[in-house]
């Protein structure tokens, strides 16, 4: 018999998560800061929001994927969920010529960006497995593992169940392997919020960990692109054995300012193992999980990321990052000035940087904006290890950070 409470139920897995989204946080309260000082110019170095215009490779490849659509001869529909084959190519291409990687074009799946890939990856591993995140990390890794309810409620700013591997400045923002058995570990390098980049023997020692270990480890590398010293590793395959016991997320976003298009993609070795996984078992559970819930990226943004992975495209782009680098020089430099203690923002697009006096990072926020009227991102948002820094983000355009630079300069008390 039917029970008046076998009405449709919520996941209430959400109601454990204990604030919002961080930037919507961050949104509504400079709106509401807006709204009570009229006039007022805001500069924002909030959101890792990229904000100068696709490159002329790029605007050339999506124009010519909207002409494809716009002729019976060459339109096309859905494409492979996996993406468009060339695409794939080119990104295997790309691993082994920049990195001497070897990827195989069928462990390369296109996607909609990072952000998704980094919330959906989680779906195909067991609901009762442990997760290991850094601390800070970016907040998609945490609350996405919380709405699966592979978390316990929240206590505090952290929850119960997921093992923090705190990243301070004693171990130089990147952490040691966890000490007890963990199923899932969630490494960003570049950091995203803190900017620092893993060395070789760091990420070796993550793979070591979890080949003992049989964890499996997600690698988001979305901002590799910002690495320029040589010796530091790019991609989590250019360590010995990762292929066993890692995924890679990657993006075009900050890459090829293709956060509005949308376009990235994942790498699934299948040589990828787990507890109860055998090669090539991973590789195709993610095809499936693809294939049933997402019917591949757009088509035009594919075309645009082909060009972008050409040689012009990489060219092109790279004089975006290189931009997008002296305002992150511009940034450190004023606020050295000023008396911070900067982190980050050498081989990253973020500058990580520690409030004076032990001052917590919501109030910070509030100082800053009130004071300087410039935007940035509180630190305590990425996690408990994040408390007393900020985040200041280099992808403004240069008018808008030399005046944001002035601004703080001027104004902060
Ligand atoms: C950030 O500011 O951390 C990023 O823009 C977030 C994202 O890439 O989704």
């Amino acid at each position: 018999m039917r029970r008046r409470s076998a009405m449709a139920r919520i996941n209430n897995n959400y109601d454990k998560l204990s604030t919002g989204y961080l930037f919507p946080e961050v949104a509504r309260r400079t709106k509401a800061f807006s709204e009570s000082n009229p006039g007022v110019d805001i500069y924002k170095l909030g959101i890792g929001n990229t904000t100068l215009p696709l490159t002329p490779s790029v605007i050339e490849g999506l124009r010519k994927g909207v002409d494809k659509l716009a002729d019976i001869k060459t339109y096309t529909g859905y494409g492979d969920e996996q993406g468009d084959s060339r695409l794939r190519k080119m990104i295997a291409g790309l691993y082994l010529r920049k990195y001497n990687v070897k990827i195989e074009e069928n462990e390369i799946f296109v996607s909609d960006g990072a952000k998704p890939d980094s919330a959906n990856i989680q779906s195909i591993f067991g609901s009762d497995g442990k997760i290991a995140v850094q601390d800070p990390a970016y907040p998609v890794y945490v609350d996405s593992n919380v709405i699966a309810g592979r978390t316990g409620p929240a206590e505090g700013s952290t929850y119960k169940g997921i093992v923090y591997m705190p990243c301070n400045e004693q171990n130089g923002f990147f952490p040691s392997v966890p000490r007890e058995k963990v199923d899932l570990v969630y490494i960003c390098s570049p950091n995203n919020p803190t900017g620092a980049v893993a060395t070789k023997e760091q990420l070796s020692d993550f793979v070591d960990y979890a080949r003992n270990n049989r964890a499996v480890i997600i690698f988001d590398a979305a901002y590799w692109s910002y690495i320029s010293d040589p010796d530091l590793p790019r991609s989590i395959y250019e360590v010995e054995g990762a292929r066993e016991c890692a995924i890679e997320i990657n993006s075009f976003s900050k890459s090829s300012g293709f956060t509005g298009v949308r376009l990235g993609w994942s790498v699934v070795p299948k040589t990828l193992v787990a507890e109860d996984a055998s090669p090539g078992k991973i590789n195709s559970l993610w095809n499936r999980r693809q294939t049933t819930m997402f019917n591949g990226a757009s088509n035009i943004a594919q075309e645009g990321g082909i060009a972008a992975l050409s040689d012009k495209g990489l060219e092109e782009n790279q004089a975006i990052i290189d931009y997008y680098m002296e305002n992150a020089r511009i940034i450190r430099e004023c606020l050295i000035e000023k008396g911070f203690k900067v982190f980050g923002g050498k081989n990253a697009p973020y500058l990580w940087v520690k409030t004076k006096d032990g001052m917590k990072s919501w109030d910070f926020f509030d100082k800053m904006l009130r004071e300087a009227h410039v935007v940035v991102t509180p630190g305590s948002g990425f996690g408990p290890s994040g408390e007393g820094y900020f985040r200041v983000s280099a992808f403004g355009v240069r008018d808008n950070v030399v005046k944001a630079v002035q601004s703080i300069r001027d104004n902060l008390k």
